[in-house]
């Protein structure tokens, strides 16, 4: 089957710039090489920590960003520099949903003018007009079509975004990134907006990207999962596997940190990582493995050579010279060299309490506060035609 997206190398490096001259002192590297594909019914969650380039990976394949380098394809198509016009047609196949309900909705429009802006936009004429085609979609994602003349405020975070879904999905897209689309919702509503994404997609067969800060809210939606960590993928894997053997020391200090629900291992011990330390600056990643700065299986390989992505086993990708769950399976280390065939790890894998061992921080943080997301921001960054 053909990607509907197709990501190779993707970068996304913000500049910094300092003093009168606006000189360039050196580049916030949010996106550092990406390479993923997402095929067509799939959903692929995204998750890793604030700040390790999530939502500048969502803004870059929906093309609000252009990519520093690399290539972004939809539908074999190179999308990676194309200007506002180029993009138009597309901006019906491929849409966002953003975390925000309260920043994302313009306060000052009715239900009824935010879900029919895309049709404006795009110049589309619904069959039985728009305000009609409004109303259905308003059912669709379970809120009333009476509602057409309220206001963003009259309604509670659950139900913003579910006007934010209406409105991504009025145009009928192929493709839809949620950044974050729960996180800002009262943990009692987070399953039902999931839900709810889940069922439309069904009926809709759409493609989700789902991005999210732990794999508490995605791990029962997601077909794979791609774990971020500083600008790079660590892990890419399908659910199962992600779940039953996770290959990065960091996924599985995410996992151990996802709650178990069932009630017989309550109280059991917890196995919970904790990573010590922060998330290192995306400016000056670390050398090597970027992660090797809180992990416990570090050496000095890992100092100074980045791991690669590469396929340990049929359909996970895992980027870490001395991998979890690795008996029997080969490593082709630092690519050139020998390979080398794990045996056992190379240290234990359960992290013992020493010195040198993770500490206090929580591997999956709160998400800080994110500014609002601006409802026109669309070619903020793109090319001026
Ligand atoms: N427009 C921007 N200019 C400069 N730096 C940015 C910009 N957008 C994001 N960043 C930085 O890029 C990094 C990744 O940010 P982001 O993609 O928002 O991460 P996440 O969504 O995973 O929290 C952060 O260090 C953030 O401060
Ligand atoms: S490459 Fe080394 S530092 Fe990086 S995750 Fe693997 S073991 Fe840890
Ligand atoms: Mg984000």
């Amino acid at each position: 089957m053909e990607p509907l997206l197709k990501v190779n190398g993707l970068k996304k490096h913000f500049p910094i710039k300092k003093g009168l001259l606006q000189r360039q002192t050196g580049a916030v590297k949010a996106v550092d090489g990406l390479d993923f594909e997402v095929y067509p019914g799939e959903t692929l969650g995204v998750v890793g920590e604030s700040g390790c380039g999530k939502s500048t990976m969502g803004r870059l394949i929906t093309r609000l960003l252009e990519p520093t380098d690399g290539t972004v394809e939809f539908q074999g198509t190179d999308i990676s520099h194309l200007g506002v016009s180029g993009m138009r047609p597309l901006r019906r196949d491929i849409q966002m949903i953003f975390q925000d309900p309260y920043g994302s909705l313009n306060p000052r429009h009715t239900v009824g003018t935010i879900v029919s802006a895309p049709f404006k936009l795009q110049g589309v004429e619904p069959e039985g007009g728009v305000k009609k085609e409004v109303q259905r979609l308003l059912g669709l994602v379970g809120l009333n079509p009476e509602h057409y003349n309220r206001y963003p405020h009259e309604f509670s975070g659950g139900q913003r975004q579910r006007i934010g879904i209406a409105r991504a999905l009025a145009l009928k897209p192929k493709l839809v990134v949620a950044d974050e689309p729960v996180s800002a919702l009262d943990v009692s509503i987070q399953a039902q907006v999931v839900n709810l994404l889940d069922d439309l997609q069904q009926e809709l067969g759409l493609t989700y990207v789902i991005i999210a800060h732990d794999l508490s809210v995605i791990r029962h939606v997601s077909d794979r999962i791609a774990v971020m960590y500083l600008g790079k993928i660590v892990e890419l894997a399908d659910r199962k596997s992600l779940y039953e053997s996770p290959m990065h020391p960091y996924t599985r200090a995410l996992m151990s940190a996802v709650p178990i629900p069932d009630p017989r291992r309550r109280g059991a011990k917890s196995d919970r990582i904790l990573l010590k330390g922060d998330v290192p600056s995306p400016i000056a990643p670390p050398p090597g493995c970027r992660f090797h700065t809180r992990c416990w299986k570090a050496t000095d390989l890992c100092k100074t050579q980045e791991p690669p992505l590469l396929e340990l086993r049929p359909g996970q990708r895992v980027a870490c010279h001395h991998p979890e769950n690795a008996e029997g399976v080969t490593i082709p280390a630092a690519r050139e060299s020998v390979d080398v065939t794990i045996t056992k790890a190379p240290q234990p894998t359960e992290p013992k309490p020493e010195p040198s061992k993770p500490e206090a921080a929580e591997p999956a943080e709160a998400e800080a506060p994110t500014p609002a997301e601006p409802e026109a921001a669309a070619e903020g960054d793109a090319p001026k035609e």
